[in-house]
């Protein structure tokens, strides 16, 4: 797995030029892409400005050398690198395997080109995994009750090391939810129009362009 993962980011680095400004997402795929990113820097001299989506990527992209800029200076990142849970074949994911999807849908819909590096066991024929929602600890009892009329499993996410929930780089809580999707986009928009959640782990392929599967031996780029 560690190679396949490997694969897709090497690959991704060729995206990277002298100047650019890259959305950076979060995870252990864009944790390898940001450590082979740094060593790219080092060698070849570059200059990289990165919008980290979670502190993970944060800590990660100062390691490696990316000089860390925000949205507020640059609101249209040039290149976003991020990985994901599950993508269909027709791009749409779920993310948030890490808790981090609210900033990450953030940073994907701002910018100019959206590249996932995923291992290629990821890629499927349909999404079937839990979607995880973003949801503020004030509005849980509420939001769970609205997500249990739709859903077939509603959990809140226990933290581990920690005594009690997740909570997010935002302060919030991580509810992860079992539900039968047949419109990605409408069931987006559906989650999202609950009060009290403030986003949700479903990424529609419309923010996607490019898809890098990595495996053993290499890596395919799909469009
Ligand atoms: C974090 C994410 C990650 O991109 C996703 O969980 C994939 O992570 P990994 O590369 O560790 O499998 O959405 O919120």
């Amino acid at each position: 797995m560690e190679k396949a993962k490997i694969n897709a980011a090497k690959e991704a680095l060729k995206f990277i030029d002298d100047g650019i400004v890259l959305g950076i997402g979060s995870g252990t795929t864009v944790e390898v892409f940001l450590k082979l990113l740094g060593k790219k820097i080092r060698d070849e001299e570059i200059v990289v400005y990165g919008i980290p989506s979670s502190h993970q990527s944060h800590i990660s992209a100062v390691k490696s050398g990316i000089k860390v800029v925000d949205l507020l200076q640059y609101p249209e990142p040039d290149v976003c690198i991020d990985g994901a849970d599950q993508v269909d074949y027709n791009f749409n994911c779920i993310k948030g395997g890490g808790a981090a999807l609210t900033r990450e849908k953030i940073v994907i819909s701002a910018s100019k080109k959206v590249v996932i590096i995923i291992d290629e066991t990821k890629y499927s024929s349909k999404l079937d995994r839990a979607i995880p929602i973003e949801v503020l600890p004030f509005a849980y009892r509420y939001v769970t009750k609205r997500l249990q009329e739709m859903a077939k499993k509603v959990e809140l996410r226990q933290a581990e090391k920690k005594i009690g929930p997740v909570i997010t780089d935002n302060g919030n809580f991580i509810v992860d939810c079992l539900i039968d999707i047949e419109d990605v986009e409408k069931l987006e928009m559906e989650i999202n129009n609950i009060p009290g959640v403030v986003e949700n782990g479903l990424f529609p392929s419309k923010l996607i362009d490019l898809m890098i599967l990595g495996n053993e031996g290499g890596a395919k780029v799909l469009k």
